[in-house]
């Protein structure tokens, strides 16, 4: 006789509708009686549909708090619902990319990820959970929609809780389901994969000999900043082992289930640390990655800020240096609508197709899939190429080495000389984290309206003009599936180019994050603008975008939580 299959009588819980990244919440919140095993048993249905007997998923987390009791919930009740085979990292362990990668080499039906991404964690940080599909991508708008449906129609969930894996032991364990037969769980190394996915689509010694003695005869210096999340292990066989960085310049490679009391987002406010060392200038370049690892965020010597749509654009420019794109037929760049179009600009001169896309990683899927682009990039630090279907922050900065190992010049000289090739695309984000979300919703239905009436009107602020040619609520027609997806974020375009873009977040968890995106081009020949700080240079329109929005009126903020 088998393992026997329990069905437990459930109740529905309110708000299990996966954001722009999948569900995620406080951690007690998934701790509630059924929470987790409700959401598990809709992602089995909505994502698997009809295919679900007899599939095979792939399995892991950042090692954030919570990430193995979900492990386990995951096994016990994929085991129940007549899976065949789960592949689960060594103590339920995958960084985002590595789990992308998985599901596509072992060409299996799909992946779960447990991650809150770059929010932080621990007993009262936040978890996630998110269902990638057989492409390695996230799940779509539709499978999403369907599994938030099934989360509010769900009576019962199935479960063996006899079914019990050591995920801490390599290996291979086998159980007998009643009803349904074989079912597989293979415990697997959390890094071989994918450090052999980036050992083919790099060329490794090329990068290590350029490490050894890329400044100026003596070794190039990088700091990476792995904020204690799912990099850590990767970096640390990459970088050191492989590539011959100092392993005193790996920062914080440790994963823990708090992140260190840290917030694992790579930008200039959260990775300040890094940020500072940097500037003491006896570096030559800095990274640091995300939770999950699918961010992050470049620094040049003296901490020299790369923006991420500039860094998107430059590894476009420069995709002929890394050997997986010269035998392949680059067609096209994407990047989301909140991203400067400085992409945009490198394929109008290359001849390529350029997309823009909702904010989320989702969106590029198809057009990955479908042959259209290569590259692409999102300005919340996200760069990444069709060799997965996530965004890849080891990935990104591996394609800055391999250009400099190629350009033999320097991160600030490569965007300084982009700038003045193609112009600049500044770029300034405004992030006002954790607002009462009933005065971010106000804010915003407040703002449709004045943003509508602002259309053809002039805008002032500190003495500059700015004309207002394009106001709408942005809405993507997928090129590929001809889906719709509307209210992508609220745009001002004025006349010149310049782009005014406010949006809520879908990443949060509790409360409500306002976005407000400023960017504006700076032509070549403008020398004296071209090199000027971003702060100074979109001054008046952010000033312009507090206006129109009633930030402080509506939020009671007068400074936002991060700027990047
Ligand atoms: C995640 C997604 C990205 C998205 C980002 C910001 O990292 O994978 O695709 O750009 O979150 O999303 P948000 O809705 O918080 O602006
Ligand atoms: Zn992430």
């Amino acid at each position: 006789m088998g393992v026997q299959v329990q069905k437990v009588g459930t109740k529905s819980f309110a708000g299990q509708k996966p954001g722009t990244s999948g569900l995620r919440k406080r951690v007690p919140e998934f701790q509630q009686e059924h929470y987790t095993e409700n959401f598990v048993q809709a992602v089995l249905d909505g994502g698997l549909g009809s295919k679900k007997k007899g599939s095979t998923l792939v399995v892991g987390g950042d090692g954030r708090f919570l990430c193995k009791e979900a492990v386990n919930a995951i096994i016990q009740i994929s085991a129940a619902n007549g899976l065949s085979r789960l592949v689960v990292g060594q103590d339920g362990f995958l960084s985002t990319p590595a789990v992308s990668s998985l599901i596509r080499n072992l060409k299996v039906d799909g992946g779960i990820i447990l991650t809150a991404s770059h929010n932080p964690g621990g007993p009262k940080g936040d978890f996630g959970i998110k269902f990638n599909c057989d492409n390695g991508g996230p799940a779509p708008d539709h499978i999403t929609d369907a599994i938030y449906k099934i989360t509010t129609e769900i009576s019962s969930y199935s479960i063996c809780r006899d079914v019990v894996v050591d995920t801490g032991v390599i290996g291979h364990y086998e159980f007998d389901i009643e009803g349904s037969g074989k079912f597989v769980v293979d415990v697997i190394d959390s890094v071989e994969d994918y450090v052999e996915l980036m050992k083919s689509i790099f060329d490794f010694p090329a990068i290590r000999e350029y490490i050894k003695s890329g400044s100026g005869g003596s070794e190039l210096r990088v700091l990476i900043d792995s904020m204690h999340g799912a990099t850590g292990p990767y970096v640390s066989t990459i970088f050191n082992d492989l590539l011959g960085c100092n392993g005193s310049d790996l920062l914080r490679t440790v994963p823990k289930p708090d992140f260190g009391g840290c917030h694992p987002d790579p930008n200039l406010t959260y990775a300040k640390d890094l940020v500072d060392r940097l500037k003491v200038g006896e570096v030559d370049m800095g990274a640091a990655f995300d939770g999950d690892g699918d961010r992050n965020m470049i620094l040049g010597k003296n901490a020299f800020f790369v923006c991420p749509s500039d860094s998107l654009a430059v590894i476009a420019n420069h995709i002929q240096c890394i050997p997986y794109f010269k035998n392949r037929n680059v067609v096209g760049f994407a990047r989301s609508m909140p991203t400067a179009a400085a992409v945009d600009l490198v394929a109008k001169k290359k001849g390529l197709q350029a997309y823009e896309t909702p904010t989320g990683w989702k969106y590029f899927g198809n057009l990955m899939d479908d042959g259209r682009i290569a590259l692409c990039g999102e300005e919340s630090f996200g760069t990444g190429s069709i060799h997965i279907r996530e965004k890849d922050g080891i990935w990104a900065l591996l394609a800055w080495l391999q250009i400099l190992s190629v350009q033999k010049k320097s991160v600030e000289t490569i965007v300084r000389e982009h700038w003045a090739e193609y112009g600049r695309n500044v770029f300034t984000r405004y992030d006002y984290e954790n607002v009462e979300s009933g005065g971010a919703n106000l804010l915003m239905t407040f703002l449709e309206a004045s943003v509508n009436a602002s259309k053809g009107k002039e805008l002032s602020a500190n003495g500059v003009t700015y004309k207002v040619a394009l106001t709408d609520n942005f809405e993507y027609t997928d090129p590929v599936d001809g889906s719709i997806a509307k209210k992508q974020g609220l745009r001002v375009i004025f006349e010149d180019g310049s782009r005014l873009v406010f949006r809520l977040s879908g990443t949060g968890s509790a409360g409500a994050t306002i976005r407000l995106y400023v960017d504006s081009y700076v032509s070549p020949d403008d020398k004296t603008k071209l090199n000027a700080s971003a702060q100074d240079l979109l001054r008046p329109l952010v000033l312009i975008a507090l206006d129109l929005c009633k930030m402080e009126q509506f939020t009671g903020r007068k400074a936002p939580t991060v700027i990047t």
